[in-house]
């Protein structure tokens, strides 16, 4: 495997408009296939895995064209005509969003049978979540030893359920909504805990009627999707790893044009801050219910930081960032602790033991729990050597471990990071003066 090394950097200075939201790009392609007419997607995410949904969308049946401002135009077949492919399977790549929220549109097709299946990331992630609420709705599932991949959906005439989710996951949450606009009644998916709503705005703009009490959502049976154009906002994950980095280097200031403000995607930008990191940015105040992605820009300064406690509610609202709140951790003041995540667990890598072997690996003082890790700040990092696991996001937390070290980093599989990010080493290395 290769090695990429990182060294110790000088200020971050400059602007950057972080690539398009990988979350809210799966649902674009997806959402536009299930339409009748032509929907345009302006800023559609070039990575691996919104490749893998675009894939999945032509086997499925939708065309797929680039129009000459690099805007994607999908031509779906209708909510309720998805094709069946040859070879009866779907590949999702790496993509655990696929993966879950694919099911809720194929499995609301009568008589249609389609087997998805992955990579060796994929094939160690859970599909029960998904399973069980299809199941129950009348979809036929099968996955292997119950819970894993290849997983096979057979579509049938699916009935509405009132369902609480046993984890505070958008991509359940998703699948069973989508599953909900096929079946017979009404579908209500009961949370405990707030988490990414893009598919609630996306089908709202999409002028289906979805009804929200407290952490319930419900949605009954519809006859199509009207959409025409979708526009993908800066991704906040992607953009994370420049605001920890403009953070911990001192000197920097660094400006991030065009970031999705949807205030369930950025609960890392509200715990940095409480962390005490100077950063300026207009916020979608914490429980807004809109049709909209909100955009703006955030500027973000170096600050000395101290620790914090981040549980409960937060973690979804965090849930890609929390490795980066780590590393944050083992440059501030006191302990940082994170718990209730053990979500965490259960991403394209073990993420509790990745960043904790990571950071440790580096000279951090850190300490794993179940459900979460807790690091105690000694003024950074020596330096040393990450292996990114084959996931994306441990590959960048591991260059940014290297650009605010003493020593600087060596990572192993950085290729990793074109799953969500291709260009993260040339922005990275643009704005390191
Ligand atoms: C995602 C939801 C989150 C997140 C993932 C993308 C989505 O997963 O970690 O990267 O697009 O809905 P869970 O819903 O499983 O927490």
């Amino acid at each position: 495997m290769s090695v990429t090394r990182f060294e110790p950097s000088g200020p971050l200075s400059g602007r950057l408009a972080p690539p398009p939201d990988k979350s809210i790009s799966h649902r674009a392609a997806l959402f536009a296939a299930m339409c009748d007419g032509p929907v345009t997607i302006h800023n559609y995410l070039e990575s691996a895995d919104t490749r893998s949904t675009l894939n999945a969308v032509l086997a499925l049946g939708a065309a797929v064209e680039q129009d000459d401002d690099h805007r994607l135009v999908i031509r779906g077949r209708g909510l309720r005509n998805a094709q069946e492919t040859m070879d009866g399977l779907l590949d999702v790549g790496n993509s655990g969003t696929l993966l879950r929220l694919l099911p809720g549109w194929i499995g609301g097709q009568p008589g249609g049978e389609w087997t998805l299946d992955g990579d060796e990331s994929i094939r160690r992630r859970p599909v029960d979540r998904v399973a069980e609420p299809l199941r129950r709705m009348g979809a036929g599932i099968e996955a292997r030893e119950g819970r894993l991949t290849p997983m096979t959906v057979r579509g049938a005439q699916l009935r509405g359920i009132d369902y609480h989710l046993p984890v505070a996951s958008a991509q359940v949450k998703s699948c069973v909504l989508i599953a909900g606009l096929l079946a017979a009644g009404e579908t209500t998916v009961r949370a405990r805990a707030p988490s990414r709503d893009h598919t609630e705005r996306i089908l709202r703009r999409a002028r289906v009627p979805v009804a929200h009490d407290g952490l319930a959502t419900t949605v009954a049976s519809v006859d199509e999707l009207e959409l025409d154009r979708i526009v993908v906002p800066g991704d906040p994950s992607s953009a994370a790893f420049f605001v920890a980095a403009a953070v911990l280097v001192p000197g920097s200031r660094v400006v991030l044009e065009g970031v999705g403000l949807n205030w369930t995607r950025t609960g890392f930008i509200r715990i940095a801050k409480r962390m005490g990191a100077p950063i300026v940015a207009e916020l979608e105040p914490p429980g807004t219910v809109s049709d909209d992605e909100p955009v703006g820009d955030l500027e973000v300064f170096h600050g000395p930081l101290c620790g914090t406690v981040v549980e409960g509610d937060e973690v979804p609202l965090a849930i890609d960032e929390l490795t980066l709140v780590g590393l944050l951790g083992a440059y501030a003041e006191g302990e940082t602790v994170i718990r209730g995540a053990e979500e965490l667990r259960h991403k394209e890598s073990d993420r509790i033991a990745g960043v904790v072997s990571a950071l440790r690996g580096l000279g951090a003082d850190i300490e794993e729990a179940l459900d979460g890790f807790v690091i105690c700040g000694r003024g950074g990092l020596a330096g040393g050597r990450v292996d990114a696991q084959g996931d994306h996001r441990m590959a960048m937390l591991g260059a940014l471990a290297g650009l605010v070290s003493a020593g600087g980093v060596d990572v192993e599989g950085m290729a990793a990071a074109a799953v969500s990010y291709p260009g993260f080493e040339s922005d990275l290395a643009s704005l390191i003066a």
